[in-house]
């Protein structure tokens, strides 16, 4: 795939970049993706430890009690517990104020830096988790695995998008989002066998395996070379261009390298990246690092990612039919990321948003439809085995459409849009307020459930709309587009370029 990307320049005429997609930075970039691995693994984990009996009895026993005393009560609300969500949740409170730290280190010391600590953060954190004698140790456990994550999700998307060549970058950086639903099933995979071990420590294990992926991570982190523009942010200018034609695959690289140190030159005179993406400038960027993200979050994604087997027995499966069924959702997951890595560079990112949003709310609309039709306000209704798959069904359709589009692109478009001075600023915007938002609804969906009940899947709905004309009237197209080009984009807007100063053509 030769030619690099292509880059119009200020009077308007293509400018090429050399070079094509090396085997060495397919390499790199699969390795950099692990740090998605930690991630995804810590979502799924959390849903399927929680739902079995020996790890409740030891750390939430009256949760375990409720459950017992709810059975053949009201099916909505027999999970409702602060303590149990402050578990689940604790991880994204320390992974939204660590990313601030992380994009300092990120800016600073580079993008492997941070994919190193937040890999040894993580080792840290699970090896707590699977010797765990109490709540407290449980929680300090999870808050290190929050940091971890914190930097992983903060430096590894960045490194990704930085790593691809133009015409590449939706697909690799989309390797982040792939690792990331690996992850999830892996953990759910995890669970399903180790629920069945005798002896009750069946969770110790789930919990410890997370080191695995935090390994894989940490010595990729070592092994790695830090992408160009880091190096040039860096001054580093030599280091750069040698790694540059690495990746490439060509000597000639004067183009690109020169648009980055040109990007570098303009993020220097910027002293607080903090201040700049204040700017009337960074308007777009900023609002994009707010509300994609949120968005992501407020698709309800993750009511399924960490409760799946709780919403499984809800609607009535057994305990080992619903970790089979959290597996059979994760499988659908995976499977549909490839889709999008498969498409967005060639039909763009503002297509996959728009029929993943389509086809999340036709799903979840009918997913509420049929849980208020059996399960009625009162909560006591009972669905048929039928049905039950049914509801299967629709929530694999969702997750699919989820996997295609808000998953991935959640994480890629805010990736790539921003200029280089603040990238690693907007990035930590980008990881914050999705965390933010992951514990806002961790910790209110179970409360939620017990009373909005079928309605909580309407709201849902109602969230992916307003998203969607989002996407149709302000998200503009990104795809091909070299990254320290990414201002032409703007300018080009029907709405965005009025914040774009007319002087000049480049905001990097
Ligand atoms: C989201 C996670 C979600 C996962 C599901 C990611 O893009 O950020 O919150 O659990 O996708 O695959």
């Amino acid at each position: 795939m030769a030619g690099g990307g292509l880059a119009p320049t200020p009077d308007g005429e293509a400018k090429h970049y050399n070079g094509h997609v090396t085997v060495f930075v397919i390499v790199t970039c699969v390795i950099a993706a692990s740090g998605g691995l930690i991630f995804g693994y810590d979502i799924g984990v959390s849903g399927g430890v929680t739902s079995m009996d020996e790890f409740l009895q030891k750390f939430f026993p009256s949760v375990l009690r409720d459950e017992k005393n709810a059975a053949g009560t009201n099916q909505w609300c027999q999970f409702d517990s602060a303590l149990l969500t402050a578990f689940t949740s604790s991880l994204y409170i320390a992974g939204l104020i660590s990313t601030y730290f992380a994009s300092t280190v990120t800016r600073a010391f580079g993008r492997k830096t941070s994919m190193l600590f937040g890999g040894a953060a993580f080792l840290v954190g699970s090896a707590i988790n699977g010797i765990s004698m109490n709540v407290a140790m449980l929680i300090i456990g999870r808050l290190l695995l929050g940091v971890g994550v914190g930097f992983a999700n903060q430096a590894v998307p960045l490194y990704l998008s930085e790593m691809a060549p133009a015409q590449l970058r939706g697909a690799l950086n989309m390797g982040f989002q792939m690792a990331t639903t690996i992850g999830i099933l892996v953990a759910s995979l995890v669970n399903y066998g180790t629920a069945k071990l005798k002896g009750g420590y069946g969770w110790r294990i789930s919990v410890a395996l997370a080191a695995v992926p935090a390994l894989v991570m940490t010595v990729g982190a070592i092994v790695l070379p830090d992408t160009p523009n880091s190096l040039v942010e860096r001054g580093l200018r030599a280091e750069a261009k040698a790694t540059l034609q690495k990746i490439r695959g060509t000597e000639d690289v004067d183009v690109e390298l020169h648009d980055m140190i040109e990007a570098s030159e303009a993020s220097k005179q910027v002293r607080h990246p903090w201040q700049s993406i204040l700017r009337r400038e960074h308007r777009p960027h900023l609002i994009m690092a707010i509300a994609i993200p949120a968005f992501q979050q407020l698709t309800g994604i993750n009511v399924i990612m960490f409760y799946a087997p709780v919403l499984f027995k809800t609607i009535g499966f057994g305990n080992s039919a619903s970790l089979m069924s959290a597996v059979i959702s994760g499988l659908v997951n995976v499977l549909a990321t490839t889709v999008s890595i498969g498409t967005v560079d060639k039909f763009g990112r503002r297509i996959l948003f728009f029929e993943g949003g389509v086809q999340m709310l036709v799903s979840q609309v009918a997913v509420g439809a049929i849980l208020g039709t059996f399960f009625g306000s009162a909560g006591t209704g009972k669905l048929s085995p039928a049905m039950a798959n049914l509801v299967l069904a629709l929530i694999c359709i969702y997750v699919a459409a989820f996997a295609w589009s808000w998953g991935p692109l959640g994480w890629l478009v805010p990736s790539e849009i921003f200029p280089m001075d603040i990238r690693s600023a907007g990035q930590a915007i980008v990881v914050g307020v999705n965390f933010f938002f992951t514990f806002i609804i961790a910790q209110l969906f179970l409360m939620a459930l017990c009373h909005l009940k079928a309605g909580l899947f309407y709201l849902f709905a109602a969230f992916v709309l307003v998203m969607t004309l989002f996407v149709i009237f302000l998200v503009p197209e990104t795809k091909g587009v070299p990254i320290e080009e990414m201002a032409l984009v703007w300018k080009k807007h029907w709405f965005w370029k009025k914040y774009m100063p007319e002087d000049h053509v480049r905001t990097a």
